[in-house]
């Protein structure tokens, strides 16, 4: 007989889902998509998904007593969120708590590329390393260089920080507009003292642009924002990161403007279509390749599970 009310499919990380578990008994965790999982659903009230699982207005349908969706994730991309809304069922989604984590995995990206700290590793652990020679694995500097980064939310701003204090200069693109400079120095701990970023039309900032970074969801408005046409406008040997979501760029134009040398580096931590790889990834030069890492602190994870069940709760009627 089915009669959970919440339907979680991962046991989270920290002690928050399980101390809901223990406020709402009827909660059980299963695999998305077992059989199990599909029965149950249809009675619950809420159901909690990674952002790996994406959930459609078929599932919903099933759900006749749903009340909330919770996410373990700042993106909503995977899930219906106008038919959701058009039947009050909440979309319950963890922002801020991963912000500085986000944009410390895209810094660790930005690092690993122009220092080519892989290639580096390899040759050591390869034994083949003969010692320090003047032209060994020459990187790419990023003192002095602009900094585009696509998208004007905490973790953009976050990111923007970690670029000032390398010495670069940020510049955004949002979907909201030109025109506002971003006041991103003053938001989250480590403050810095500087003027505001310029916020600039795509075309104007990816010009400008020695390293993209990319920090915006991805929605239908930045689904291929960045094809053929836009990586042109970068300057020879720009470094592109994305942190944020596969299929705002092209990666397949990505892969062939690294084999042009038109592109300096590339480092990903999002794919279109993830976990499955364009196979051109693999072997692809100046790229370093990280399996979606940008939220995973022990830190971040645990203050996201706690925030999403606090949010699940409220959305249930009952908090404490
Ligand atoms: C990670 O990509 C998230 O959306 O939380």
């Amino acid at each position: 007989m089915a009669t959970t009310r919440i339907l979680s499919t991962s046991p989270l990380v920290g002690p928050s889902l399980k101390a809901l578990g223990e406020k709402y008994p009827a909660l059980s965790v299963l695999p998305y998509r077992s059989e199990a999982w599909s029965r149950e659903m249809e009675s619950a009230e809420a159901l909690i998904v990674l952002l790996s699982e994406p959930l459609g207005e078929k599932d919903i349908v099933r759900c006749p007593n749903l009340k909330a969706i919770g996410t373990y994730s700042v993106g909503t991309n995977h899930l219906p969120a106008d038919f959701c809304e058009a039947r009050g069922i909440s979309i319950v989604n963890t922002p801020g708590v991963l912000t500085e984590a986000t944009a410390d995995l895209a810094l660790a990206l930005l690092l690993a590329v122009t220092r080519r700290i892989a290639e580096g590793e390899a040759m050591v652990r390869s034994g083949e390393w003969e010692g320090w020679q003047p032209d060994q694995l020459l990187g790419i500097g990023l003192c002095g260089k602009t900094c585009g980064i696509l998208g004007s939310g905490p973790i953009g701003r976050a990111f923007a920080r970690r670029a000032r204090s390398l010495g670069m200069r940020p510049i955004f693109w949002d979907r909201d507009g030109q025109g506002r400079p971003v006041d991103y120095l003053s938001d989250g701990e480590n403050q810095i003292v500087g003027p505001p970023a310029r916020r600039l039309p795509l075309e104007d900032l990816l010009r400008q642009s020695d390293v993209l970074s990319l920090h915006c969801p991805l929605t239908e408005q930045t689904k291929g924002l960045l094809g053929k046409r836009e990586l042109a406008l970068l300057p020879k040997g720009a470094v592109v990161i994305n942190a944020a979501r596969g299929g705002i760029l092209d990666e397949g134009e990505t892969m062939a403007m690294l084999a042009s040398n038109h592109l300096g580096g590339v480092g990903l931590d999002v794919y279109e279509g993830e976990p499955k790889l364009h196979p051109g990834w693999l072997a692809a030069p100046r790229t370093v390749l990280a399996p979606h890492l940008g939220s995973a602190t022990a830190e971040a994870r645990t203050a996201m599970a706690e925030l999403l069940c606090s949010g699940i709760e409220k959305a249930l009627g009952r908090t404490s």
